[in-house]
């Protein structure tokens, strides 16, 4: 267990734990405030987060931002935003589960250390492991569920919005859930 955010850096930016550690040109560890009360979790990098060494930044990440700041938030002030696995899945395929394995200790350090209030999963791949393997994102999109003292909820993932524009309102309407929540249950996420 980590007492120290640089340490549990610096260890994770050097980690072969997996594959996708040899195919990778940046490990994208995460983005925002590791003081944040709302952390997001999606799922792997891909080519220009690879590229970047940052989540969410071709895109899907525009679209992500603009959700984000309708509702106050900003990946580099009141959150943070992490993935379900560090490294590029080989052209962006699903990370495996035997890779989200290997890569989930990583996360549950961040989260240790964050201790977020709530965790938005972006997508089918962290709303599963995170929420519930039967999670649906069309179907369980916006509930929050309390585990283990944290809410989470799971919503469309960028990605599904830019293939699937109709979802977009639905996905407006999650974010604007989440404001509610945050002014019900954070104490600063909105005061910084
Ligand atoms: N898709 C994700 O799930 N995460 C990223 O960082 C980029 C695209």
């Amino acid at each position: 267990m980590y007492k120290d955010w640089n340490t549990l850096k610096a260890d994770c930016m050097k980690c072969m734990k997996c594959e996708l550690g040899k195919t990778r040109t940046n490990l994208v560890f995460g983005v925002g405030n590791e003081k944040a009360e709302v952390m997001f979790v999606g799922e792997g990098p891909g080519y220009n987060e690879d590229m970047k060494g940052e989540p969410f930044v071709g895109r899907g990440g525009r679209l992500l931002d603009k959700y984000l700041e309708y509702i106050n938030l900003d990946r580099h002030k009141n959150i943070y935003i992490a993935n379900m696995v560090k490294c590029r899945p080989p052209e962006n395929r699903d990370p495996s589960e035997q890779e989200q394995d290997c890569c989930i200790e990583w996360l549950r350090e961040q989260t240790r250390l964050i201790r977020p209030k709530i965790i938005v999963c972006l997508g089918r791949i962290s709303a599963k492991r995170l929420i519930s393997k039967d999670f649906l994102v069309t179907q369980d999109h916006g509930d929050f569920f309390e585990k283990g003292g944290i809410q989470f909820m799971g919503t469309f993932h960028p990605a599904a919005l830019l293939r699937n524009p109709n979802n977009k309102p639905l996905a407006l309407e999650d974010f604007i859930g989440l404001r509610d929540k945050i002014k019900e249950i954070c104490e600063h996420t909105y005061e910084i």
